[in-house]
């Protein structure tokens, strides 16, 4: 049975993401989301919140879930026993980090085998980082992330 992880910070989470997600869980029998929870990083949504919107927008599918996981990813990995890390490639500029994370994760756990999905064409701009930049300034971010959580999103930047 092939297990992947999707790791990610998702904040929050974006059309880009669940393209992957969809893709992915289409190419392995189980996809559990990883989602980072890292007290150095200040997030714009908790951990829980950024979870609980994965969650949301995944429930359709039977193979997909989301977990946090705190630290390495090839701890996590360990842990949850699987051997497949997905992780979607952008644009070349991608790539150097890309490679960096996975050469390591192998490295450490050669077992596990990183994947690079090409981000579909017409989200090959998007991040989360470019979601919150937008909002910050009371941009219309409805084409980057799913109807559901524009308002989550806007609200942050309202308080
Ligand atoms: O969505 P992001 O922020 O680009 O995701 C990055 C992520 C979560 C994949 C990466 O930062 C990660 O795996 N972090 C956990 C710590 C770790 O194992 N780092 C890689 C080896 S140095």
């Amino acid at each position: 049975m092939s297990k992947a992880i999707y790791p990610g910070s998702f904040d929050p989470v974006t059309f880009g993401h669940l393209d992957i997600i969809d893709r992915a869980s289409k190419m392995f029998d189980e996809v559990v989301i990883g989602v980072l929870c890292n007290s150095a990083k200040k997030s714009l949504f908790t951990t829980e919140e950024r979870v609980n919107m994965i969650e949301m927008m995944t429930e359709k599918y039977d193979n997909v879930k989301v977990v946090s996981f705190e630290g390495l990813l090839v701890d996590f990995a360990k842990k949850i026993d699987a051997t497949i890390v997905v992780r979607g490639l952008r644009a070349v500029t991608d790539f150097d980090y890309e490679i960096q994370i996975a050469q390591t994760n192998k490295v450490e756990y050669d077992k596990l085998e990183t994947v690079f999905m090409a981000t579909s064409l017409q989200y090959s701009y998007l991040s989360s980082t470019i979601v919150r930049e937008f909002a910050s300034y009371g941009g219309d971010i409805s084409r980057f992330v799913p109807a559901e959580i524009v308002p989550l999103v806007e609200d942050k930047y309202k308080k």
